[in-house]
């Protein structure tokens, strides 16, 4: 469990406290319809990519109403959390965002990364990848008097190429190390009940239902690269489109001036009176179809083996009845006695069922399964061998594995 050293943030007598939104007979049976031609995703317009580049990375649709006003997270980063808290929650900095000097005093060590006013530089430089905050001169020092959080907080990590935390970003990439939950436990108005949830969530998951239903049972933050020609979306499937899931978490997690609601899942969240999250789907999902899932580093398996598991994961794996494809899924979804994986998490959803996922890119993202229960690809293929009685020898697990990891 993630400890906050001991700290009062200071306050800020003038914030105004916003309110946060609150035929015929006989014995013919006509075949089945066809399945549905999927429609190709034309090239996405560089235009509409670029806008929802900056969309991605820095549009917070307004929810500061929840991260400030409602959580109150602005005084706790104003004056508790030096860099090297931020950075052991998770939190990355963009290279890119820094001034070379400042660049340069991180690597001499010059800077002090011990120091809560290094935090509200980072921010007022926009350095902090996923964070947007406002940075006011006040009490004779800058002070972050106001703070809302994009995609990039989830979705992107960075290249560790200043230090470990600190690089270029890297826009798709889970952030599996980002510990949202303990970010939330460091709020000074959350009840003690969600605190205790929030501290259970641990690196790299969050749950984006538990404020809606009241289950705990967080997910791994899925990579969102490779998405292009894909049409079945979330875990569970519940959207037809990546628009469906970008509206729920900026409405419904994120706080977003918008609307989002699914009677599947008894989900009607109206949050202000403008729409800040609709307008900007069409760039944002461009953007999104243009991440591509980034290849295997050289030499991270072994081509013979993964030549033998290629054969095994379309012959006695069995593997290829649902991984098929390009992009290794049938996108169908798959009842919970036939996935490998815990089932609690579909019972909550709209499906109450699985996905396929696509394994385009499965080297990057370990720990696996929407529950991170697998923690390496031999693992994985181990369950399978378990729950599915494959009968795999200890040389073919580690070939099938090897094969899993060069996709
Ligand atoms: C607090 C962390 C968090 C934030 C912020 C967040 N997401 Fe997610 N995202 C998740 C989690 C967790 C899931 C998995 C949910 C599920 O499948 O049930 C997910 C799922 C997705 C998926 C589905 C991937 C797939 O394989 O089907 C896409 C696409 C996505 N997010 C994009 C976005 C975009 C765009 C934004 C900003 C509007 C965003 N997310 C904000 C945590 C986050
Ligand atoms: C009945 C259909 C089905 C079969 C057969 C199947 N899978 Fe899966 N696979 C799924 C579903 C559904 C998921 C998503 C489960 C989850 O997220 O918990 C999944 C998830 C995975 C993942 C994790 C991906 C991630 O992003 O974490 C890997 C790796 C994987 N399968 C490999 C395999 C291998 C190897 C085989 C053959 C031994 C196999 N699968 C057989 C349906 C199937």
């Amino acid at each position: 469990m993630f400890k906050m050293p001991l700290c009062r943030p200071a306050m800020l007598a003038s914030l105004v406290l916003l309110a946060a939104c609150g035929g015929g007979g006989g014995d013919y049976h006509p075949p089945p319809p066809p399945p549905p031609i999927p429609v190709p995703d034309p090239d996405p317009d560089p235009v509409l990519v670029k806008q929802g580049l900056e969309v991605f990375r820095n549009n917070t649709f307004g929810d500061e109403a929840k991260w400030s006003d409602t959580l109150r997270l602005h005084e706790v980063l104003d004056s508790c959390v030096d860099p090297n808290t931020a950075l052991s929650l998770g939190l990355k900095v963009d290279v890119d965002a820094l001034p070379p000097e400042l660049q340069q005093g991180i690597k001499n060590g010059s800077v002090d990364l011990g120091d809560p006013q290094t935090t509200v530089k980072l921010i007022k430089l926009g350095a902090v990848v996923g964070l947007v905050g406002k940075v006011e001169a006040g009490y004779g020092r800058d002070m972050v008097t106001r703070v809302g959080v994009t995609c990039a907080l989830c979705h992107s990590t960075v290249d560790d190429s200043l230090a470990s935390g600190i690089g270029k970003r890297l826009d798709g990439l889970p952030n599996r190390s980002l510990n949202i939950g303990a970010i939330l436990a460091l709020s000074s108005t959350v009840s003690a009940k969600d605190k205790k949830v929030f501290e259970s969530w641990g690196p790299g998951r969050y749950d984006p239902r538990y404020n809606l239903d009241g289950k705990n049972g967080p997910v791994m933050i899925p990579p969102i690269y490779g998405l292009k020609g894909l049409r079945s979306i979330t875990y569970t499937g519940d959207g037809d489109d990546v628009a469906y899931w970008n509206r729920y978490v900026a409405v419904t997690q994120m706080g977003g001036m918008g609307h989002f609601d699914d009677a599947r899942i008894g989900v009607d969240v109206t949050n202000g009176d403008v729409d800040l999250v609709g307008p900007v789907l069409p760039a944002l999902r461009a953007y999104q179809l243009s991440l591509v899932a980034p290849p295997p580093p050289a030499g991270s398996y072994d081509m013979g083996a993964a030549a033998r598991g290629r054969a095994l994961f379309i012959g006695k794996g069995q593997c290829v009845s649902c991984h098929s494809g390009p992009q290794f899924t049938d996108e169908a979804l798959h009842s919970v006695l036939d996935v490998v994986s815990e089932a609690s998490y579909a019972s909550r959803s709209a499906t109450k069922q699985y996905r396929t996922s696509s394994l385009i890119g499965v080297w990057q993202h370990a720990p696996y399964f929407h529950s991170g229960e697998a923690a390496t690809l031999e693992d994985v293929v181990n369950t399978y061998n378990d729950r599915k009685a494959l009968g795999l020898n200890p040389q073919e697990i580690a070939d099938l594995a090897q094969y899993l990891k060069s996709l």
